[in-house]
């Protein structure tokens, strides 16, 4: 796992935008997993910089929502579908049958779940996905002690998930109960993945997914079973990491081949 830490989280995003535009100028067609909410809005709003001044190209780009969720009425401005399409879709002049989301609002929530695992397995693996991290250790909508190796799902969203989401909607209890999410094994099938946070709220968080043990009660630990995970956060993320000045030391010495900043 690499570990970087930057002073602040508009660092965050620059970083992470420049290692993500980095990879769709190397394959233009990559597949990335994107997330909402939002820790990942300064990447989105970065490459969008990108590609209005310094040509990155992202017509060609696939991608596929972590999750989505359930029973909200098509269209509502907060569904992840209508996210995405506001702040990574337009901005990024991605071609809207290239960015897949799970249905949400299907009859049948199972088999949409299982097709679209089938449209990854189809399409991918993911190149790279984009994660953020619940204060309770969630990534994608996989509330503790989800399994391991857990595929696009429905679940309960946790009271706390609740919460924290209510700050998007008008009233706390019309956040949604349920959601569609890509599961962990899903989510390591993707060839890279970069997890951003940003704040003090997500500093135990971090500390339990880095240094903490694997394990389902932090559903974040599974990125410690994963080839190229990167965690970019700032410093009142990394504010609990026991080897912080360690990841602070590797990252200044990082060989030339990992400068991916340089390459914007
Ligand atoms: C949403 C998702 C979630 C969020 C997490 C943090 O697609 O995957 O895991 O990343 O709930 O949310 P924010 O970024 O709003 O703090």
């Amino acid at each position: 796992m690499q570990v970087v830490i930057v002073e602040t989280a508009a660092e965050v995003g620059r970083l992470a935008a420049a290692k993500i535009g980095h990879r769709v100028r190397t394959r233009p067609d990559a597949v990335l997993g994107l997330a909402t909410g939002s820790s990942p809005l300064a990447i989105y709003a970065e490459l969008a910089r990108q590609v209005a001044e310094k040509g990155l190209d992202c017509g060609a780009v696939r991608a596929f929502a972590l999750d989505e969720y359930v029973g909200l009425p098509a269209g509502h401005p907060e569904s992840y579908r209508a996210v995405l399409d506001r702040v990574v879709v337009g901005p990024l002049g991605m071609h809207p049958s290239n960015v897949h989301v799970p249905d949400g609002s299907a009859a049948d929530l199972a088999k949409a779940c299982a097709d679209y695992e089938a449209r990854i397995a189809g399409t991918g693996p993911v190149d790279l996905q984009i994660l953020g991290i619940g204060a309770n250790g969630h990534i994608g909508f996989n509330e503790p002690t989800s399994s391991f190796a857990s595929r696009t799902r429905i679940k309960t969203l946790a009271p706390k998930t609740r919460a924290d989401n209510a700050r998007f909607f008008d009233t706390p209890d019309q956040v949604p109960l349920h959601c569609l999410t890509q599961g962990l094994g899903t989510i390591l099938d993707a060839t890279t993945l970069v997890l951003v946070a940003q704040g003090e709220a997500k500093a135990d968080a971090v500390a339990r997914m880095v240094e903490g043990p694997v394990s389902s009660m932090c559903p974040g630990s599974a990125l410690q079973l994963h080839p190229d995970a990167n965690v970019i956060v700032d410093e009142a993320a990394a504010s609990r990491l026991t080897l912080g000045d360690y990841y602070r030391y590797t990252f200044a010495n990082r060989p030339p081949w990992q400068r991916f900043e340089d390459f914007v």
